[in-house]
C-alpha cells in the first residue's frame, strides 16, 4: 500500500516507529512541498512527545543529509575535523579554535550560522571584521581548506535543505526541544560538510539551550552515535554555560577577547575551553601537536590573520565601536558569586547584538563586557557590568533584564568545572 501522510501521522501519534519508507516520504515530501506545513508541525509536535527509536532516527538523519550535497574534501590535503558547539553566552571559541586548530596541521571547515535569540551567531561575530564575507562557494572552501587550513563561512543552501525547512517550522511551532529532532538537525548539517572527524560542546546551564545536564548529556550520546554510525569519529565535552565564557558578549566585542587569545592573553576560561576542544580535535585526527604551543609561537594568531584575509577581511582594521556606554554598578560589597548567562544573553541581545527575526540586522558594537565575574571580588558601587549600544534608548530593557543576575556573598562561590565530562 502507497504511503500517505495521514498514515505517518497516525503512526507516530500513538507512539508507534517510523518505516524507512515513512520517512523518506515525510522528509522528501516537505522538501519539496507535497506536504504541508501543517502537517509537518504535527509530526514534529508528535515526536516531541513519543520520541524515536535509534534505527529510526539515524533513517531520518540519513534522509535529511541526502536533502542535499555532502562536501567533498578529499583534495584538502590534511585532517579535516570541525567542532560544534550548542550556543552559549559569550561563546566566541570557534574563532581562536580553528585558528589553533589549523596552526597545528588539520584543516577545519567551520560552516556557520547567523545567531537567533539569546546566544550570538559565529557569523555576526565575524561579519564585524571590515570586509570580511561569509558567502564561499565549494570550490573557495576547498581551497582555503587547502592553503589556509581554516574557514569559517555560512551553509550554503544545498546543505541539509530539509533542514533548512524543517528548523524554520519548528521554531515557530514549539518543536525545537525534542533530542531525536535537535540532534538530527544538528548531525545532519555537520556530517553534510564532509568532515572525517568531529567535536561537540555540548551545554548545560542556564545560559544553555538545553538548561538540565541530564537533558544535555542525553543530547551528546545520541550525536556521538549518530556521527561514529557515518563513520565520523565524533565526542563530546559537556560543558558548563552558567555563567558567560569569558568577559565579552557581543559581535565586535567578542572578536576583540578572541584575538586577545591568539595573542596569548584573554580569559582564563575562554582560554581552557578553546584548548580542551583543540586537544580532543587534534587527538580525533591523530595530530600529536600542543595546541598551546601554537598560541605561544605566534602560529595561530598568523593562521588567524589568513583566514580573514582570504575572506576579504583586515585583522588589523579597527573594530566596530558603539555609540554609548553605561555602567551597572554593585549594589553591595563581596565576592560575585553568581552572574547568569541567560540574562547578559539578553541584555547583549536588547543592546543590538542579536536578532529576533531572521532579517534582523545586528549591531557590530553592541554588548555587554562583564568586568567582574564570579570569584571575583567588588566593592559597593564599583562597575560591575559594562553596557555598550548604539542606541541609548535601549539600555532600560537591558538593565531590566539584568535585574537579578548578580548575586554578591561574602565567600567566593565553591570551584566548579567548565568541562564536566567527555562522552565517546
Ligand atoms: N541547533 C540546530 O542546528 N538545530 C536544532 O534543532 C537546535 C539547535
Amino acid at each position: 500500500m502507497a504511503t500517505n501522510i495521514l498514515d505517518v501521522l497516525r503512526t507516530k501519534r500513538d507512539g508507534g516507529q517510523l518505516s524507512e519508507e515513512q520517512i523518506e516520504f515525510f522528509i522528501d515530501g516537505y522538501t519539496t512541498g507535497t506536504i504541508a506545513d501543517e502537517q509537518a508541525a504535527a509530526l514534529c509536535m508528535a515526536i516531541v512527545f513519543r520520541g524515536m527509536e535509534p534505527d529510526e532516527l539515524a533513517t531520518w538523519t540519513r534522509r535529511m543529509l541526502d536533502s542535499g550535497e555532502r562536501l567533498d574534501l578529499a583534495g584538502v590535503g590534511r585532517p579535516t575535523v570541525d567542532k560544534h558547539s550548542t550556543g552559549g553566552v559569550g561563546d566566541k571559541i570557534s574563532l581562536p579554535l580553528v585558528a589553533v586548530v589549523a596552526a597545528c596541521g588539520a584543516a577545519v571547515p567551520q560552516l556557520s550560522g547567523r545567531g537567533l535569540g539569546h546566544t550570538g551567531g559565529t557569523l555576526d561575530k565575524m561579519e564585524s571584521i571590515p570586509g570580511w564575507r561569509a558567502s564561499l562557494s565549494n570550490e573557495e572552501v576547498v581551497d582555503q581548506l587547502r592553503t589556509v587550513g581554516a574557514v569559517i563561512c555560512a551553509a550554503g543552501p544545498d546543505l541539509a535543505p530539509a533542514d533548512r525547512k524543517l528548523y524554520a517550522l519548528r521554531d515557530v511551532t514549539g518543536t525545537v526541544e525534542a533530542i531525536p529532532l535537535i540532534a538530527s538537525s544538528i548531525m545532519s548539517k555537520k556530517l553534510a560538510e564532509g568532515t572525517s572527524a568531529l567535536v561537540l560542546d555540548v551545554k548545560f546551564g542556564s545560559g544553555a539551550f538545553l538548561p538540565e545536564v541530564e537533558r544535555a548529556r542525553q543530547l551528546a550520546t545520541t550525536m556521538v552515535g549518530l556521527g561514529r554510525s557515518y563513520d565520523v569519529r565524533t565526542v563530546a565535552l559537556l560543558t558548563a554555560m552558567d555563567t558567560p565564557l569569558g568577559r565579552a558578549a557581543g559581535n565586535a566585542l567578542e572578536v576583540t577577547e578572541s584575538v586577545e587569545v591568539l595573542k596569548g592573553g584573554g580569559p582564563a576560561d575562554v582560554v581552557e575551553l578553546t584548548l580542551a576542544l583543540a586537544r580532543a580535535m587534534l587527538e580525533q585526527v591523530g595530530i600529536d601537536a600542543d595546541p598551546a604551543a601554537a598560541i605561544a609561537d605566534g602560529r595561530a594568531l598568523a593562521t588567524w590573520d589568513a583566514m580573514v584575509r582570504a575572506q576579504g577581511g583586515d585583522p588589523d582594521a579597527p573594530l566596530p565601536v558603539a555609540a554609548h556606554r553605561r555602567v551597572v554598578r554593585a549594589a553591595s560589597s563581596g565576592h560575585v558569586t553568581r552572574l547568569d548567562a541567560r540574562a547578559v544573553g539578553i541584555a547583549a541581545w536588547t543592546l543590538g547584538a542579536g536578532r529576533s527575526r531572521k532579517e534582523d540586522p545586528v549591531s557590530a558594537g553592541a554588548g555587554v563586557m562583564c568586568l567582574r565575574k564570579p570569584g571575583d571580588e567588588v566593592a559597593a558601587g564599583e562597575p560591575l557590568l559594562e553596557l555598550h549600544a548604539d542606541d541609548e534608548a535601549r539600555f532600560a530593557a537591558a538593565e531590566a533584564a539584568l535585574a537579578g543576575a548578580v548575586d554578591i556573598g561574602p565567600e567566593p562561590p565553591p570551584p566548579s568545572p567548565l568541562v564536566l565530562e567527555r562522552i565517546d
